[in-house]
């Protein structure tokens, strides 16, 4: 059952980016399949910066890399998966059993899991946190496994926002429908297949996400708020559809104070362990 959360969709913050965007031709060997098949937009963008932040921040050599629910797909850059050892925990047995990349698949809880310390050179947790009922619990555990100066990339669903606000609040068989309606994904909702039930604890909320890093010694490197990618996969499959919920998010935005806007649906942030 998803916690009660604030309405209040004004609490954007400002990103935390490198300025300059990452060079699509010179990256494009580098992509995973995950991201090959995400819809261009500001979510793709984003995720292509970390890619090249990802490979100017991490150590030359072998990686350690623990992807935390990390399911079936990874959406890092080839040449970083290419020189990792991948340990991948997910409580999905389908999940695992579909998972073709990873060296370590371990069926388990990201929240009760535990790593010796320092095991990992970059820990990735990417569109999970949303799924759990103790964000902490699993936070705290990434930390613990983190090596010094190693990073933490998460992603996860904005709860301020237009698609935040209806995921929460709307029952899984509505996400079900969403997903093979509007998405055309017919498997969509089997065992092994998204959507996921969703709980969002409050530290999903990016503030208060960067806020608990903040007092448990992370420093926060990277940090932007994105069109969530079901916007651009509307407008290309569904167009009239796409056409109300923008009219909805364009009305949003200019009743709501301050820049809100609630298109803004996901967040990505890096984090570096001081
Ligand atoms: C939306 S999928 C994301 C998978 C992958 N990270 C990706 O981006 O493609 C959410 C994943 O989180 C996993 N998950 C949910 N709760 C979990 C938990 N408590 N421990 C481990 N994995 C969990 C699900 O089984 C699923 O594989």
């Amino acid at each position: 059952m998803p916690q009660t959360a604030a309405l209040d969709l004004d609490d954007t913050v400002p990103s935390i980016a490198p300025a300059e965007p990452a060079a699509k031709p010179q990256l494009a060997p580098t992509l995973p399949r995950a991201l090959l098949d995400l819809a261009p937009g500001e979510a793709r963008d984003s995720l292509l910066r970390i890619h090249t932040l990802l490979v100017a921040e991490l150590p030359k050599g072998n990686l350690a890399i623990y992807e935390a629910g990390g399911g079936s797909t990874s959406f890092l850059p080839l040449n970083v998966l290419d020189r990792a050892r991948i340990t991948v925990v997910d409580i999905d047995e389908d999940q695992i059993r579909n998972n073709d990349y990873a060296q370590e698949p371990i069926l388990g809880d990201i929240q009760t899991h535990r790593f010796a310390p320092d095991s990992f050179d970059l820990v990735i947790c990417y569109n999970v946190i949303e799924h759990l009922p103790d964000v902490e619990a699993a936070l705290t555990n990434f930390c613990e496994a983190l090596k010094r100066g190693g990073l933490i990339l998460i992603g996860a669903p904005n709860p301020r926002s237009l698609s935040g606000v209806v995921t929460q609040y709307s029952p899984h068989w509505f996400h079900v429908w969403f997903y093979r309606y509007v998405r055309g994904i017919k498997e969509a909702g089997k065992p092994g297949q998204a959507p996921f039930p969703t709980f969002f604890h409050s530290l999903v909320t990016p503030s208060r996400l960067e806020a608990f890093a903040r007092a448990h010694g992370l420093e926060v490197i990277y940090r932007r708020e994105v069109e969530s990618p079901r916007f651009p996969e509307m407008r290309a499959r569904k167009p009239l559809l796409a056409a109300l919920v923008d009219a909805l998010a364009a009305t949003l935005n200019m009743v709501l104070p301050g820049k809100t806007d609630v298109r803004r649906g996901d967040y990505h942030i890096v984090l570096r362990k001081r």
